[in-house]
């Protein structure tokens, strides 16, 4: 890629899959208060970067049968786990001494689960869908990034990214996909 190509949506979601497997070790790394600092961000990334997938790429993979239904129904399916395996890391809570065992096992499976994506769908996109359409992307997938800011630095205050979502995954993924159904509505205007 050169300086003057514009990054496309499947470069996002790369250079998205590489801070989550970054933002796994750091958590796994942490301990108290950080640890749980750590995770919340880790909870919004995997928001953000799934809800986008789910919301804007996954239909055009299906819809244009760039990569076909049953590889976009297997991936829908590890994602829909992911949640679920988020959940109950989250009511385990960071300073269970199960915690650690059950993260690595996410981390393994999220890794796979991105492995698909990169391997079975992103590749056909890219051959089925316009540069200037996956270029258009980008821009709405940063655009979702930008509701869920991770903070720059893990002993920052709270308050310095602003409006942090916080809370259950369940509810932090609920908030970040109808927040980029909203902006897709709003651009269709
Ligand atoms: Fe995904
Ligand atoms: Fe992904």
């Amino acid at each position: 890629m050169t300086a003057i190509q514009q990054r496309d949506a499947v470069d996002v979601l790369l250079a998205q899959h590489e801070r989550i497997k970054e933002l796994f070790g750091q958590v796994m790394g942490a301990h108290g208060t950080e640890k749980r600092e750590l995770f919340d961000d880790l909870v919004r990334l995997l928001a953000v970067h799934e809800a986008a997938e789910e919301e804007l790429i996954h239909p055009l993979s299906r819809k244009d049968n760039a990569a076909g239904d049953a590889v976009v129904r297997a991936r829908l399916d590890e994602e829909q786990q992911a949640k679920r395996d988020l959940a109950d890391l989250y009511d385990l809570g960071t300073d269970d001494a199960a915690f650690d065992t059950s993260l690595r096992q996410l981390r393994d499976a999220v890794i796979a689960h991105a492995e698909h994506e990169e391997h079975e769908e992103f590749p056909a996109l890219r051959g089925a869908i316009s540069t200037e359409q996956l270029t258009r992307l980008a821009g709405m997938v940063l655009a979702a990034e930008k509701l869920a800011p991770t903070r720059p630095h893990p002993h920052s205050p709270s308050s310095a990214t602003g409006n942090l979502i916080v809370g259950p995954p369940v509810a932090v993924f609920d908030r970040i996909r109808d927040a980029i159904r909203d902006a897709g509505r709003a651009g269709d205007r």
